[in-house]
Parts: C-alpha cells; sequence; structure tokens
C-alpha cells in the first residue's frame, strides 16, 4: 500500500491510496476492509491494483481474498493475466459517476462526436479516452465470458489454485525444496538447497551459495530448453525462484516434471 502523495513540511496532504491485490512477487492481497475505513474516514481516493488477483472475484471459493474491494473509488483488473484473455484487455473500472473520463479527457470537437444521437451518450466511449483510434479490447473478454460462463471462467480460477497447492504439497514431500512463505495466491516463491547444501543453514557463507544457485539452474533449463521459471532476490532473501502457474490446463504430470527436472538440473550443485 503507498500513500499517493506524503504529509510534508509543505503542507501537503494525502488524497489517495494506492493498494494491490495479487502483488507481482508474493502475489500478497492488502486487507482491503481495514484500509477502505482509514480511506472513508479521511476522504481519500481508494485505487485497487487487482490487475493481478482482481480473476480471483470469479471464484466462490477464492473471493474472500478481495474482500471490501466495492468500497473502492477504482480498479484495475487484467483478464489477459489469469483467465488468459489474449493480449492485451485490461479494465479500469471506476465507481464515479460525474462523468470523470469525459470532464479528463474529452476534446469535444464536434467534426468527429455528435452529442446530438439517439441514444444515451454516457455509453459512448468515443471523446472519453486519451487515444482515438483504440482497439475494442473488451470483445475478447465479452467472447470468452459468452464461450466459457461464469462458470467456465470460474473453473480456470480454481484450477489455478488447485495447482498451486499441488505443488505445493509435492514440494513439502521432497528433500531440497524450501517454501519462502505459504502463498496466498498463484505465486509460488522457494528456493531449491541442492545436495551439497543441505544441512548446511549454519555455515557462514551458505546464503551467498544458495543465492548462486537458482541463476545456474536457470540457465541450464534454458540451455536444455526443457523449462523457463523466473527468479529474483528480494529484501535480504538470496535468490528464490516464483513459480507461477496460470494455465488451467497444466496438468499434474507438467507439474512433477517440474519437480523432477529441477532435481535433475541441480543434482551436481
Ligand atoms: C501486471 C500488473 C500490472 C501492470 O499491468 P499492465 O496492464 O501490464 O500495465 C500492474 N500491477 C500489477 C499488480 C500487475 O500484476
Ligand atoms: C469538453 O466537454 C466536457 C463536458 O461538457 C467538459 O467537461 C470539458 O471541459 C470540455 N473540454 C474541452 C477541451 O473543451
Amino acid at each position: 500500500m503507498y500513500l499517493g502523495l506524503f504529509f510534508s513540511l509543505q503542507g501537503s496532504v494525502p488524497f489517495l491510496v494506492i493498494t494491490t491485490c495479487g502483488a507481482t512477487v508474493f502475489g500478497a492481497f492488502d486487507s482491503l476492509e481495514e484500509i477502505a475505513a482509514v480511506c472513508e474516514r479521511h476522504s481519500l481516493w481508494l485505487h485497487v491494483d487487482a490487475a493481478y488477483g482482481g480473476s480471483a472475484l470469479l471464484s466462490n471459493r477464492h473471493r474472500h481474498l478481495l474482500k471490501g474491494i466495492e468500497r473502492a473509488d477504482s480498479v484495475t483488473w487484467n483478464p489477459h493475466k489469469l483467465l488468459g484473455v489474449g493480449l492485451q484487455c485490461s479494465a479500469f473500472l471506476l465507481r464515479d459517476t460525474t462523468q470523470l473520463l469525459e470532464q479528463c479527457h474529452a476534446a469535444n470537437a464536434t467534426y468527429l462526436f455528435q452529442t446530438d444521437k439517439f441514444y444515451d451518450l454516457k455509453y459512448d466511449t468515443g471523446d472519453k479516452s486519451i487515444q482515438c483510434g483504440r482497439r475494442v479490447d473488451c470483445l475478447k473478454l465479452w467472447l470468452m465470458w459468452k464461450a466459457l460462463g461464469s462458470k467456465g471462467l470460474e473453473g480456470k480460477v480454481d484450477r489455478v489454485l488447485d495447482q498451486t497447492r499441488y505443488l505445493v504439497e509435492e514440494m513439502k514431500k521432497r528433500g531440497g525444496f524450501r517454501l519462502i512463505m505459504e502463498p496466498e495466491f498463484v505465486n509460488l516463491c522457494f528456493w531449491y538447497v541442492p545436495p551439497s547444501l543441505r544441512n548446511q543453514e549454519d555455515s557462514l557463507d551458505f546464503w551467498t551459495r544458495l543465492g548462486k544457485v537458482a541463476p545456474i539452474i536457470k540457465e541450464r533449463m534454458m540451455k536444455k530448453g526443457s523449462m523457463m521459471v523466473g527468479y529474483q532476490p528480494h529484501g535480504n532473501r538470496v535468490n528464490f525462484f516464483r513459480q507461477i502457474i496460470v494455465n488451467p490446463d497444466v496438468a499434474k504430470e507438467d507439474l512433477d516434471f517440474f519437480l523432477d527436472e529441477i532435481e535433475r538440473l541441480a543434482e551436481d550443485l
């Protein structure tokens, strides 16, 4: 959570709070109910960046992650992420009823946009966007929603979270995988401790050496052409893998392969 503008000696006051639902590295969700209460008390605009985590709303089992999102003033949501809508499809949802987009962006060019049409102009997006020519990205979501139904979309969300859970349980059964934390979403962050470093946690250079493991494994998987999984350091944590499942068609065998392959590639490390 970030305050848009900080209190300063100049007397500036915050007007905006930006929260995240589904943060990039850990997939963490801010506690919207508590933050919304503060925003309401101080008349602050509450924005929820749900680009990544917003799709959890489609699942009965997982929508609790976004509890309180209905109190937001604005929300961003990318159906091109978890739902797999073709790139790009990014929604910006506004509670506003004062035609804010028109106030901000309208150029009022009468040679392009007639104002004396036979239907309600509030549905006319022509003069409300920053650019003039643009693609109809929402059509891709609409078509997918029509084709699969809400149940179908819910199934996609539930399956990727089930697969993540499966991967966590399998990791716990194996020797070398060390979770950074229990995943809140589909981000599974972990170290792989290769055979030569097992039970060395007390040694002085354990973490330095562990930090070099993920880059080597990634290099090997890419050169072999078998997989590609990202890694990063975070704060005082050395390089760890970040496995994210967004494809609901990934099978248990694929996930088993993922674990076997890491073990194979790190056998001699
Ligand atoms: C992907 C992502 C973004 C960026 O969204 P774009 O539509 O690609 O600009 C912003 N915030 C979060 C949390 C994201 O996961
Ligand atoms: C265009 O019209 C809108 C709505 O009436 C108004 O808010 C806005 O200031 C106008 N913009 C320009 C550039 O004239």
